[in-house]
């Protein structure tokens, strides 16, 4: 079956896309307000797609009425934010905090979880998560219906036990994100595989 997206209307675009292409990794994503309160929200248009520069994209739709989500609000005014990958422990966690709450409200805090201090931006990290990205605004593409925002990587954490011996490479053993398929359901990465293994059929 063919969908000609010049013709669909925007929710079926989301249906097909969301279902489809998956699974995406979430960003669980800390900013402060103006006043220095702390926000965070889950976003499964996430991914990185440059190391140099060392580039992550979000995109972020306005809330139903056409307000800016506070993510985007916070962001666009201090210019940076925190990006958390998010594994089973923090799962049930990360669904607290994408609940629609005022501005201001500190979903970390009601989530239960921990700000720590980040090392080179004023949003703050979440202690549980076990990698998190410090990021300065790059840049901002403004669509009616999504804000496509680049961040800059400028700090990298990752908790000790997800590295190898050699802390270059993860250990996938404890490094097991979580991430988004169509709807409410998602994959974890505990059953990963090494695909070289089936490749052993000759060379083609
Ligand atoms: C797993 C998950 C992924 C989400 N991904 C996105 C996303 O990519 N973009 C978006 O605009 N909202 C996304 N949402 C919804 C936001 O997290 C939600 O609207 C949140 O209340 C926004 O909070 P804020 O106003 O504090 O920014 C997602 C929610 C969940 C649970």
């Amino acid at each position: 079956m063919n969908f000609d997206f010049t013709q669909l209307d925007d929710e079926d675009r989301y249906r097909l896309l969301t279902n489809f292409v998956g699974p995406r990794p979430i960003a669980l994503v800390s900013t402060i307000d103006e006043a220095g309160r702390h926000n965070a929200a889950p976003m499964s248009f996430f991914n990185v797609f440059s190391h140099e520069p060392p580039i992550v994209i979000l995109g972020i739709q306005p809330r139903e009425g056409g307000q800016p989500k506070d993510t985007v609000a916070n962001l666009r005014r201090s210019g940076e934010f925190v990006v958390h990958m998010v594994d089973m422990a923090i799962a049930r966690a990360m669904l607290v905090t994408g609940r629609d709450l005022p501005p201001g409200e500190d979903e970390i805090a009601l989530a239960g979880l921990t700000a720590v201090a980040a090392q080179q931006v004023k949003a703050p990290r979440i202690a549980e998560s076990p990698c998190a990205m410090e990021c300065r605004v790059e840049q901002i593409i403004d669509y009616p219906r999504r804000a496509i925002i680049l961040g800059r990587v400028v700090e990298m954490f990752v908790r000790d036990d997800c590295l190898d011996a050699k802390q270059r490479y993860v250990n996938p053993r404890i490094y097991q994100p979580i991430a988004r398929l169509h709807a409410d359901n998602y994959v974890t990465s505990d059953r990963q595989i090494i695909l070289q293994d089936l490749a052993d059929v000759g060379s083609e």
